[in-house]
């Protein structure tokens, strides 16, 4: 009797008040996913190979994790039963095999499915399925779950996305929950309970700065998904991250290009999820993608998203507080063409607007590490000058 009550006394904010599973991104979930690359084009070897990537070319050292694959893993139609059925063309092993694959390389891996009637490409969505699919994705062992947002006419995000959430948490699995509705609704309000990070833009486009118009919809360029939504950074923090999307690093862009998408992802604190072939990349890709220095600051435990702290011409000054009272410190070149730099830091106060950190560089003097050097480079108690590149970052972490 008293186990009972003690059990129902566990239990009872989960029935009153639902729950999702704690601690599950405390940092910002780094994996791998397949869609930027492979859209529609995937199978079980790609899968296996990415894997075997992982371990043999750094990256699950750097802190990669997770593999998830996108739409389109399954048949056009559910079973007799009503289950998702993997395309056996493309997964002939099917995804318990492939999942205890990914295990076996201690990797986790995720997948794809839709709040809607259908996913974005056309295959069976959730929508009054959920117990069933969230049962089948934990009896498969699967580690994540991105859930869409197509073909949803008529739903409320909150609840369809609680409806998802419940049906993992009842499963037992600890499964993170990435929710894509595109921030269309505001998840930045209303999903901290519900999952572990939530897109807060359309599709992100292989460019720095572009608008790619399909018509209906749009593609954003990085520094578009970087500007897409105001004042949402105190929203995000650890175990509930603003999601800028898939990376673009290593899909077309320069090498300028891919390091400042990288390094802004890591200020803004999003999740690191590769979009490129990582069984192609060309070393200096690898080299930014594991570049640790860079991982760290997007790994900082106080998990907060980077603020801009000010324009100096084409040059854009971002920082983000780090555990220990460190900073990171970001200046960016919108521009295509190198441009002169000075920054007197002793004129320079820092005050953040949404969390409590600040600091007055005339009166505090920090050590300066530059991340993409690798090197230790001067104090703060010296002007910086130097060139920058068109489109490229300095980057430093200040420390005592
Ligand atoms: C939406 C999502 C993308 C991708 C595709 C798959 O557009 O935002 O990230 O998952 O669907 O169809």
């Amino acid at each position: 009797m008293k186990k009972t009550l003690i059990t129902l006394i566990f239990f009872l904010p989960v029935l009153l008040f639902g729950q999702k599973f704690p601690n599950l991104a405390s940092t910002p979930p780094m994996g791998w996913n397949s869609w930027n690359t492979f859209k529609t084009n995937i199978n079980e070897k790609l899968i296996e190979d990415v894997a075997d990537a992982f371990v043999k070319d750094g990256y699950k050292e750097a802190g990669y994790k997770y593999i998830i694959i996108d739409d389109c893993w399954s048949m056009k139609q559910r079973d007799a039963e009503g289950n998702l059925v993997p395309d056996p063309a493309k997964f002939p092993g099917g995804m318990k095999a492939l999942a205890d694959y990914v295990h076996s390389k201690g990797l986790k891996i995720g997948i794809y499915g839709c709040a809607g009637t259908r996913t974005c490409g056309d295959y069976p969505g959730s929508k009054g399925y959920e117990i069933k699919d969230a049962k089948l994705f934990a009896s498969w062992g699967i580690d994540y779950l991105k859930y869409d947002w197509c073909n949803t006419s008529g739903l409320n995000a909150e609840k369809a996305y609680t409806i998802m959430r419940d049906a993992l948490y009842a499963t037992g699995r600890p499964i993170v929950f990435g929710i894509c509705e595109w921030g269309d609704n505001q998840p930045w309000l209303w999903a901290k309970n519900i999952g572990q990070l939530w897109r807060i833009s359309g599709d992100i486009a292989p460019c720095f700065d572009c608008v790619v118009d399909h018509g209906s919809y749009k593609d954003w360029g990085v520094m578009k998904v970087v500007y897409m939504r105001k004042d949402i950074r105190k929203y995000s923090g650890p175990d509930g991250f603003n999601d800028f999307d898939m990376m673009e690093v290593g899909t077309g862009m320069t090498e300028n290009e891919n390091r400042s998408h990288f390094t802004i992802w890591s200020m803004l604190a999003s999740a690191l999820i590769m979009g490129n072939d990582i069984r192609t990349a060309d070393p200096p890709t690898v080299a930014i993608l594991t570049n640790k220095d860079m991982i760290s600051i997007n790994q900082d435990p106080l998990g907060i998203q980077a603020f801009k702290y000010k324009d100096i011409d084409s040059t854009e000054v971002w920082v983000k507080p780090l555990k220990n009272k460190e900073w990171a410190v970001c200046f960016l070149n919108r521009k295509r063409v190198p441009v002169a730099l000075e920054f007197n830091w002793s004129e320079n106060k820092l005050i953040d607007p949404d969390f409590d950190f600040k600091v007055d560089f005339s009166k505090e003097k920090f050590n300066l590490f530059s991340v993409w050097t690798g090197k230790q480079t001067g104090t703060t108690g010296e002007t910086l000058k130097t060139k920058l590149e068109g489109h490229n970052v300095l980057v430093f972490r200040l420390s005592h």
